[in-house]
């Protein structure tokens, strides 16, 4: 039977739900997390292979993966900055360089860049930071690896076999999650910079050696920070349909 407040509910759940970066420090009941977890299973995937794996901290493993991947990211931004000396160092211990299971960093197509442009500027702009101040920006970046202040962070695991179809199956779990959280008052924030390095990750969990690291996931609730106030907007319908061929 068709429930109009079902579909008003989940189209107000579809506009509402952005990406948070700012929590506050209140924890969120494993109870909570678990029903999360529990509504996202439902997420269809290719023959109903479910072909992911999550692994989830809070606490003190959280912070304890916190310490080790702002070590990472700090390291990688010495090699950025250091001379040679410095680079030379960080290719023998490793240290700061990426060790991710997927290339995080790639060319964006032409046609794409504006809008990824465009979410980064409105981004700085809402936190007052301006174009030129890399500092601040930097700052900014780091905080990915903080999970945002958020008291619980997830990684989304996929088996690479399936080729894109593991990883369009567990971008559908991803959203479900979103979601669910959303609809429980909790925020998420997906996180592609989660996925540079996996060594912490695979130190603190027992992952499969065929899951590869995906993508990680911030979650909690929201803070009243103005950077959660953002919201890039999105093209418009007719913007993504595909014309017909004339004539
Ligand atoms: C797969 C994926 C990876 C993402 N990675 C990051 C990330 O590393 N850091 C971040 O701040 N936002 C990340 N985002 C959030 C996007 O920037 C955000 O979804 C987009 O700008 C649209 O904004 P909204 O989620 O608020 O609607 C990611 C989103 C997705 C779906």
């Amino acid at each position: 039977m068709v429930d109009m407040e079902d579909a008003q509910a989940l189209a107000r759940l579809l506009r509402a739900r952005r990406s948070i970066r700012d929590f506050s420090a209140r924890e969120v009941p494993a109870e909570l997390i678990a029903a999360i977890l529990d509504d996202a299973r439902w997420a269809p995937s290719w023959s109903n292979t479910q072909p992911y794996k999550i692994a989830v901290a809070s606490g003190e493993l959280k912070d304890q993966l916190k310490t080790e991947l702002l070590a990472r990211f700090d390291a990688a931004a010495k090699l950025q900055s250091g001379g040679l000396l410095g680079k030379l160092s960080a290719l023998l211990t490793r240290k700061g360089l990426p060790d991710g299971d997927f290339d995080t960093r790639f060319e964006y197509p032409k046609e794409l860049t504006p809008r990824r442009r465009a979410t980064g500027f409105g981004l700085y702009a809402t936190l007052g930071i301006a174009r030129e101040d890399s500092a601040a920006r930097h700052c900014q970046m780091r905080r990915n690896w903080e999970f945002f202040g958020a008291p619980v962070v997830m990684f989304v695991f996929v088996r690479q076999e399936l080729g894109a179809y593991s990883i369009l199956d567990a971008g559908i779990f991803l959203q479900s999650l979103m979601l669910s959280a959303q609809a429980r008052g909790l925020g998420t924030c997906a996180e592609g910079a989660l996925a540079t390095w996996a060594g912490p990750v695979r130190e603190a969990f027992d992952v499969p050696p065929a899951y590869k690291l995906l993508c990680g996931l911030a979650l909690g609730w929201p803070s009243d920070h103005v950077v959660n106030t953002f919201n890039p907007g999105r093209a418009e319908v007719a913007d993504m349909l595909i014309p017909e061929k004339r004539g």
